[in-house]
């Protein structure tokens, strides 16, 4: 469909269907106060979910306090404010009932039949049991209540309406709990429900439709968001060394691989909650995303050189000689570069990626450690370099270190990425 088709067909059907999903949600009345909240296992179950499911991350502005929403989400559509899920009565969620936190985090739906966006990922928190959600429930409700309301979205028509969205609910909701595959062990089977519900890797790592909806026919096929490129995680994954479950844990528990190299941008903060959560779901989840990596023939491809892009590559050479060589040459010369060696960048993900954007991405901003850490440290180029200049110099980088053809459209990425201030 084009996207004015999808327009007015949205339009045409949000009329006819607007009551239908909501029809049967009214606000339910909050529990007396303290019972069960004080259980602080169930308290200190439902953090630990929490951070699997990256809400804090969403729900928090970036100076705002946690939870407490307001946080800018840009989508095609326009751009979201995430909300303020504190227990404060008046602007958060403090009146809610367990009851009506489960229909959000299952159905998408807020007391009032409002429809809630799916940036809010309930396509994927639908697969949660009661029993997690309640936990959760436990966790958000017990954290310090702050008075905020998130500033009103800014989205075009029809997506600005939200009865619009009982149609693309009709349309794309698959509900209902995740069914553990009997022919897999217990393992597996929690790998597969960590992945597919609450950490809803899709969101990121799975192609999006006109209507902003996964295409579940290419799960894991590569996605985007924040203007990253969120890499394959399935038999396409663009990674020049093969991933195992053992490296796939390090890089998702410690932010690193060795074999592969750091976590950065959107990913950063996905790696940061896995570090705090039981290491048993962290390997489960490796251990599942690998197995989708290595289900099919791993395709990968030959080396070739474009002869088109030679004429920028002399300019680039020098550059990464003057700003790349003293950390990034130790392929070349074999030493170790002052503590710690750097991944190669012939077997980074970025570098070797169908699409430019990480990489850029990676040289104007840089890699930080957190505060007061240790880790990979890369300085930000931002400033360093004009449009021309960078574009040889990764023009470069990828014609001596990648194992795929040149990319075309890196002159324009470069201009893109470097002009309309789609930065983290
Ligand atoms: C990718 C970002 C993202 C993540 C991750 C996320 N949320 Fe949200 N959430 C949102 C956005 C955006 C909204 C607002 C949707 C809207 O306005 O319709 C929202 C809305 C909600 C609401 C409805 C509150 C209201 O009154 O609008 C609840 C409850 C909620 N989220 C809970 C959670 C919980 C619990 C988690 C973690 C398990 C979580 N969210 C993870 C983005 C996110
Ligand atoms: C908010 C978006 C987002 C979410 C959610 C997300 N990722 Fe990512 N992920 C990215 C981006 C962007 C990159 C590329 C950045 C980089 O190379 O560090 C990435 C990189 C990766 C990589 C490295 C791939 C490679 O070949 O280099 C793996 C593995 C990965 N993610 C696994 C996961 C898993 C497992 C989950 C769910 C638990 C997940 N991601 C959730 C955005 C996301
Ligand atoms: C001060 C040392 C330093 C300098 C200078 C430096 N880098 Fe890096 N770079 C790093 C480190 C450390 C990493 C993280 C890799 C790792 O985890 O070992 C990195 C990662 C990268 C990656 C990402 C690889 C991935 O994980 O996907 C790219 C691309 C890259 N550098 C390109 C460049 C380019 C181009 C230049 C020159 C403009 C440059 N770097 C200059 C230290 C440096």
């Amino acid at each position: 469909m084009t996207a004015r088709g999808v327009a007015s067909f949205l339009i045409l059907a949000a009329g006819v269907a607007a009551t239908s999903w909501a029809a049967d949600v009214a606000p339910t009345a909050k529990p007396a106060a303290d019972q069960s909240m004080a259980d602080s296992t169930l308290i200190a179950r439902g953090a630990e979910l929490a951070a699997i499911g990256n809400c804090a991350s969403c729900h928090t502005h970036p100076e705002g306090k946690s939870f407490a929403g307001g946080r800018p989400i840009k989508t095609p559509f326009g751009t979201l404010y995430s909300t303020n899920i504190t227990p404060d009565n008046e602007t958060g969620i403090g009146k809610w009932s367990a009851e009506d936190f489960l229909r959000a985090m299952h159905d998408g739906v807020a007391p009032g039949r409002r429809n809630l966006y799916p940036a809010f990922p309930y396509d994927h928190f639908t697969r949660l049991t009661d029993n997690d959600v309640e936990a959760i429930y436990a966790f958000v409700m017990t954290r310090e209540p702050v008075r905020l309301t998130a500033p009103p979205n800014q989205l075009a028509f029809p997506m600005n309406l939200r009865s619009a969205l009982s149609v693309w609910k009709v349309l794309f909701l698959e509900r209902g709990a995740y069914r553990p595959d009997p022919q897999q062990d217990a393992e597996w089977n929690r790998g597969a429900y960590l992945v597919e519900g609450l950490g809803h890797c899709g969101a990121c790592h799975t192609p999006r439709n006109a209507m902003g909806a996964e295409e579940h026919t290419r799960d894991f096929d590569g996605g985007q968001s924040e203007g990253w490129d969120a890499p394959a995680l399935n038999s396409s994954s663009p990674a020049p060394s093969a991933w195992t479950a053992e490296q796939l844990y390090a890089y998702l528990r410690q932010g690193r691989d060795e074999n592969h190299g750091t976590a950065v941008g959107p990913m950063k903060p996905v790696v940061d909650n896995l570090s705090q959560v039981p290491e048993s779901d962290v390997r489960a989840i490796a251990r599942y995303v690998a197995w989708r990596m290595n289900r099919g023939q791993l395709v990968r491809v030959a080396a070739t050189s474009s002869d088109s892009a030679q004429t920028v590559i002399g300019d680039g050479e020098a550059i990464f000689r003057g700003a790349c060589a003293s950390c990034h040459e130790a392929e070349a010369s074999g030493g170790p570069i002052r503590s710690g060696r750097t991944v190669p960048l012939s077997l980074t993900t970025s570098v070797n990626a169908p699409d430019a954007r990480n990489a850029i991405h990676i040289v104007l901003e840089g890699i930080w450690p957190d505060a007061g850490e240790k880790g990979a440290f890369m300085p930000p180029f931002e400033g360093a370099f004009t449009e021309q200049q960078l574009a040889a110099l990764l023009g470069y980088v990828r014609s001596r270190y990648a194992r795929g053809p040149a990319w075309s459209d890196l002159p324009k990425q470069v201009r893109a990425i470097m002009h309309t201030g789609q930065k983290q």
